[in-house]
Parts: C-alpha cells; sequence; structure tokens
C-alpha cells in the first residue's frame, strides 16, 4: 500500500469526521445550548473536566495508564486544580474517531466540560481539531501525536502534553544511520500516527546518510499474525528495523520478531511506545536489546522522577508510563492555568502563560505551536534481576 494513497485517504475520512462532529455541534447550538455555553461547565466553584480515553480496543492500556496518571495528580493536591475542586467526567475514546468524536463531543455539549483532556489516537485527534476549535473550548491532548494539529491546523483551543509524531521518531534517525550496517526496513501500523512515524525517522535517517530497503504499513488494530510481514523482512536483507506499534499490537510484533528469530540478528528501533510499560512486562525477555526513543522512562534518574515513581507504584502497584506521565502533566498546567479563571476562554488565554512545567519527564514548556518543548533519550531495553526496564543510554536532544 503505498504512503502517498493510504494518507490521502486518510485525509477524507478525517475531513468527513471533522464536517459531522462541527455539523453536530451546530445542531446541538440550534437545540438551545449555545457554542459559548458549551464551555461553562462549572458549577459553583466545582470545575468539570472531560477526560476522554480509551477504555477498548487496542489502546485501552494506554487510557488506563493515563487515567492514573491525572488521579494522582488530583489526589496529590486534594482534588482541586489552581484552587478549584474538580469534577472528572469519563468517556470512552476506543480505537479510533468513530468512537473518539461521539464521545468528545457529549462531554462537552452535554457534559458541559470546561476542558477536555486525553486522547490517544492521532487520527481522533485530527478529527476532534475542527470541533474544539468551533466550540471555543479547550482540548488538552496528553498524548495523540498527529503532527498537523500544533503544526499546519493549529488552534488556538488545542494544546499538547505529549509529542509530535515527527519529532519522537525523528529524534531517533541519525543514530540508527550511525549504527546499523546497512539498509533498514520500516514497519508501522497502517494509520495516522503510523505514516507520520516513519515519514519523521526517514527525514532525519536519510539526512545521516541512512538508506531505506523497504517498507510496509499492517492493518490498524487488526494484524495479530506478524509472520508474512516478518519475512519481507528477511528477504529484503536488512540490516536493521524501525517500527512504530503500541499496546497490544507492540506487544505481539515484538514476541513475533523473536521467534522469527530476528531478534539478536537484525537489531530493532522504534518510538519508545514500542517497549513502554504493560507492552514491556508482556514482551518479557523478547524485547531485550530493542532501542527506543522517548521523552521518558520510569529508569531517569531524578529526584523528582524518584518521588513520582514512588508515589505512583504506592498508588497502583506498578511502575509509570509516559502515558501517565503525559496525563500527569496536563493535570499540572491546568494547576497553573485554572488558577487564572475558570471558564473555557479565560482558561484558553491562561495556557499561553503556564510556563515551565516540573516534570517527572524533567521541565518543559509549551513551544509557540502548543506542543512540548523537550528532551528525548535514547533507551534500550535490558534485563538483569529479575526486572526489566528501559535503560537510557543517552540524551537525543
Ligand atoms: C497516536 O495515535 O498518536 C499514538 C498512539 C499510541 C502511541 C503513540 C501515538
Amino acid at each position: 500500500m503505498g504512503v502517498l494513497s493510504s494518507s490521502s485517504r486518510l485525509a477524507r475520512r478525517t475531513q468527513v469526521i471533522s464536517l459531522f462532529a462541527v455539523g453536530a455541534l451546530a445542531l446541538s447550538a440550534c437545540g438551545g445550548s449555545s457554542l459559548e455555553q458549551s464551555g461553562d461547565g462549572a458549577s459553583g466553584d466545582e470545575v468539570k473536566i472531560g477526560l476522554l480515553v480509551p477504555t477498548s480496543g487496542v489502546y485501552a492500556p494506554l487510557g488506563a495508564d493515563m487515567s492514573n496518571g491525572f488521579k494522582l495528580y488530583l489526589d496529590q493536591h486534594g482534588g482541586k486544580l489552581g484552587g478549584h475542586k474538580v469534577k472528572v467526567v469519563n468517556a470512552d475514546e476506543g480505537e479510533g474517531p468513530q468512537t473518539g468524536v461521539p464521545a468528545a463531543q457529549k462531554l462537552v455539549t452535554q457534559d458541559k466540560s470546561t476542558v477536555v483532556v486525553g486522547v490517544v489516537n492521532s487520527a481522533t485527534a485530527l478529527g476532534l481539531r475542527d470541533f474544539f476549535n468551533e466550540s471555543k473550548v479547550p482540548l488538552l491532548v496528553a498524548n495523540a501525536g498527529a503532527n498537523d494539529i500544533t503544526g499546519s491546523r493549529k488552534s488556538e483551543y488545542v494544546w499538547r502534553t505529549s509529542f509530535a509524531n515527527g519529532k519522537v521518531s525523528g529524534a531517533l534517525g541519525s543514530t540508527v544511520a550511525k549504527e546499523a550496517k546497512g539498509g533498514v526496513y520500516l514497519m508501522a501500523a497502517d494509520y495516522a500516527a503510523g505514516h507520520e512515524m516513519v515519514a519523521g525517522f526517514r527525514k532525519t535517517f536519510e539526512a545521516a546518510g541512512g538508506k531505506v530497503i523497504g517498507e510496509k504499513y499492517t492493518p490498524f488494530g487488526k494484524t495479530q499474525d506478524f509472520q508474512p510481514y516478518l519475512s519481507a523482512i528477511r528477504s529484503s536483507g536488512a540490516r536493521a528495523v524501525f517500527s512504530f506499534y503500541a499496546g497490544a499490537e507492540a506487544v505481539s510484533f515484538v514476541k513475533q520478531y523473536k521467534q522469527f528469530g530476528l531478534a539478536g540478528k537484525t537489531p530493532l528501533y522504534g518510538p519508545g511506545f514500542l517497549t513502554e510499560g504493560g507492552v514491556l512486562a508482556a514482551q518479557g525477555d523478547a524485547a531485550v536489546g530493542v532501542k527506543t526513543s522517548l521523552h521518558y522512562s520510569a529508569e531517569l534518574d531524578t529526584p523528582r522522577n524518584k518521588e513520582y515513581v514512588a508515589a505512583y507504584k504506592q498508588a497502583f502497584g506498578k511502575a509509570p508510563t509516559v502515558y501517565s506521565v503525559q496525563a500527569y502533566d496536563a493535570a499540572a498546567v491546568l494547576d497553573k492555568a485554572l488558577a487564572k479563571g475558570t471558564s473555557s476562554e479565560e482558561l484558553t488565554k491562561a495556557l499561553a502563560g503556564v510556563g515551565a512545567i516540573d516534570s517527572p519527564r524533567g521541565s518543559w514548556t509549551f513551544d509557540a505551536d502548543h506542543d512540548a518543548e523537550q528532551k528525548y533519550y535514547l533507551r534500550e531495553v535490558t534485563s538483569g534481576g529479575g526486572t526489566i526496564a528501559n535503560a537510557i543510554l543517552n540524551d537525543l536532544s
């Protein structure tokens, strides 16, 4: 499947979903709930926050980590943000825009959330951009990396505490170009994030002299058997592989990579979602040696992160992940911004002035495009003493 054809199909699908979302907003306005009213979610001093993460589908474990991160921050701050009591309204993003867009609409038009936090899937984020822009309610994206929502389709109302797909994958390009002993094969889930991750990697990899030997996209959320693709990698003669998978797909891919005999012979690289959290625990030793780029590892050796890891383990009985940190930081952002006002309009204006966020990942700020300006790390999966972890090798930026 060509990159161009699947990208343009995706763009068309996203456009249709966006139009549907804006249409639904207009209908709800005709029904008596005006656009401006939709963001006045406060009752008394209470601020209503919509939390939109997947509780179903391949990315459900990522959503659970995000809910935990957001809850931890609230629990550590007496259930208040910016001095105001908070009511969290939950909605299931599901596996993509077909479920995520209507769930977000409900949080805004029916539940009257002041702000919506979350969104894992890039295609969902792209489908929501116009809805939030038109409704004038802020959306704080705490995972989805779709480049355009903080790029060519930037909105006053859309902010992101996570990463842009092109940046997290681009951070790995020069390392792989240096380390690979020949052509590199590219593989990813066939949807917005997969294509953008590959494009971001390819740009910096080729600029550093790397050579792409093959490229394949696998049906998103449906691929369980990777053997035919692994076979194509072997016949290509690739000397290394770059891949983007997360959640359940990352578990299957990495385990089958080892079963197929590629692990240890053809080094595997990718954005850190490939070996993060519960995914790594499920992969076990099959993941040892996989190298990834990410803006977080629970292994980060700083006092701020150690304190966070201890608190998270105490609350949830396991180590935190990048997903939990991104949502924890979204709560930290709201803590600062809500101190300046509790309406959607006041909150949106305040987001520009929140300054540095003292995060477990290290201090970061919003850049001019509303994206997180942050450091990326090169990580390698190591195993020893009965534990498996993403050890940090060095900074990438
Ligand atoms: C995305 O769709 O943007 C995404 C999903 C899971 C992990 C990383 C990115």
